[in-house]
């Protein structure tokens, strides 16, 4: 074993926190709790595990190892690559395919940050204490039918982001992630504790983890593979872009374990603590994007220590939403810098005043523009549907099609340290089970 030097661990280190912020976020919490109760439970939980592993890990060691060989914005990574392999110029669609994906969810992530901020102070301020599921849905309808409030704290949220990405003090957000992430992972098992107590945590454990096989449908996979890619920042050129900073010596398949493992502990509590509160109250799992709103207040309300605690949660939450809305930004802001004569501020103002914008008409959908449809979903969903089920996807398959059936074998083998049985294992994943996996979804979902 040689030792490490102190410069190659903090780098590595570094880049562990960096993917880790941009990973863990509303996600983990709100959309995965949301999404399994929607797609009716474990058959969904089943289906998103065997997503993330054969299909996210090795997708996200295709988009570092790009990043890594191409050492630019995942648009001319893609382009540099394919040229000097002999490839098309096309493949720099991946590239661009990614940006767009990421600006457009950026859009409704900062609506559902707004929320989260708003609970936040909320928290502060008393209102969830002693209330009933009754009194805590009626706030969180409150909110929804407010477009002027919605549109207040998803303006706040955003402008936290452009601050942030405008002065490019990202780095220094990473020092943070190492302390608040294992501080949200905490407040997450004190809220599964707190379902222990509810009397109905075995009934949401059943919900989760024991399948009725007979749900799992072409939309439930779709959703399943959807969560996969959304929750790991695959498919984005998100993870490319990281992947151009990562230094040689860190093994990409070992730190894809690392942060998959993290990224898909977070979720696992968060179902664990909401659906005890879902079923102790009566409620609906199908509730909607409001699940952990009309739920997580409703155990703080009544918990001792709950104010302290929500007002917590809610703020690591919200931190951790901005560090991955952060590197949602970063990408549109440096192609704009690289292609346009704007400078970082202005580049990041344009960026984040049209993702803004967006944005105001993706909080419409919950109240002024509920009734506008495009193809049978409001603003907010399709923007969330279009992004996770086809987009990324998408993306994400040319990633690792390009790595496993352009780019040199024994030149990727040899960077992923893989012999012998293990290279095999790769070749089969990455090759065949990763992109029919995608294939298999589509076809099925769409039929
Ligand atoms: N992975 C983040 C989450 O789970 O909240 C969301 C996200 C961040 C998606 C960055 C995509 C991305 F590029
Ligand atoms: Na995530």
């Amino acid at each position: 074993m040689s030792k490490l030097s102190h410069a190659q661990w903090s780098s590595k280190m570094a880049f562990i926190l960096a993917a880790t912020g941009s990973a863990v976020g509303l996600g983990n919490i709100w959309r995965f709790s949301y999404m399994v109760g929607d797609s009716g439970g474990a058959a969904f939980v089943l289906v998103y595990l065997a997503c993330v592993a054969l299909v996210g890990l090795p997708i996200l060691v295709a988009e570092w190892l790009i990043g890594r060989r191409g050492q630019e914005n995942p648009i001319n990574s893609m382009l540099d690559l394919a040229r000097q392999s002999g490839r098309l110029p096309a493949w720099a669609l991946v590239g661009a395919s990614g940006v767009l994906a990421a600006f457009l969810i950026l859009s409704f992530y900062s609506v559902i940050g707004g929320w989260s901020l708003s609970y936040t102070l909320g928290s502060v301020t008393g209102q969830f204490t002693g209330q009933d599921a009754d009194g805590i849905g009626a706030l969180f309808s409150g909110l929804l039918a407010n477009p002027t409030a919605l549109t207040l704290w998803h303006t706040a949220f955003m402008a936290l982001v452009i601050f942030i990405v405008a002065r490019g003090v990202t780095k220094g957000l990473e020092g943070a992630v190492r302390t608040l992430m294992p501080a949200l992972v905490i407040l997450m098992v004190i809220l599964v504790i707190y379902g222990m107590t509810t009397g109905h945590f075995g009934e949401a454990m059943a919900f989760m983890f024991s399948p009725d096989w007979s749900a799992i449908n072409g939309e439930v996979v779709l959703a399943a593979m959807g969560q996969a890619f959304f929750t790991l920042s695959l498919g984005m050129g998100i993870m490319m872009a990281y992947g151009s900073y990562l230094g040689q010596d860190v093994s990409l398949i070992g730190t894809a374990r690392t942060v998959i493992i993290f990224d898909t502990v977070i979720a696992l509590l968060a179902g664990m603590a909401i659906f005890p509160i879902v079923f102790a109250n009566g409620l609906s799992p199908g509730e909607g994007p409001g699940l952990i709103f009309v739920t997580l207040p409703l155990a703080f309300g009544n918990m001792t220590g709950g104010t302290i605690l929500g007002l917590m949660f809610f703020l690591l939450l919200t931190f951790a939403a901005l560090t991955s809305a952060i590197s949602l930004l970063e990408p549109t802001v440096e192609l704009l810098e690289e292609r346009t004569p704007l400078s970082r501020v202005a580049a990041t103002l344009v960026a984040g005043v049209a993702v803004w914008v967006l944005g105001i008409a993706a909080l419409m959908s919950f109240n002024v523009w509920s009734e506008l449809s495009i193809a049978g979903l409001n603003i907010f969903d399709f923007l969330d549907t279009l992004t996770s089920k086809f987009m990324l996807p998408l993306t994400g398959l040319g990633a690792i099609l390009f790595v496993a059936w352009r780019l040199d074998r024994d030149g990727v083998l040899g960077e992923l340290g893989l012999t012998g049985a293990q290279a095999q294992l790769w070749q089969v994943v990455a090759r065949v089970v990763a992109p029919i996996g995608v294939i298999a979804v589509f076809v099925y979902g769409l039929i």
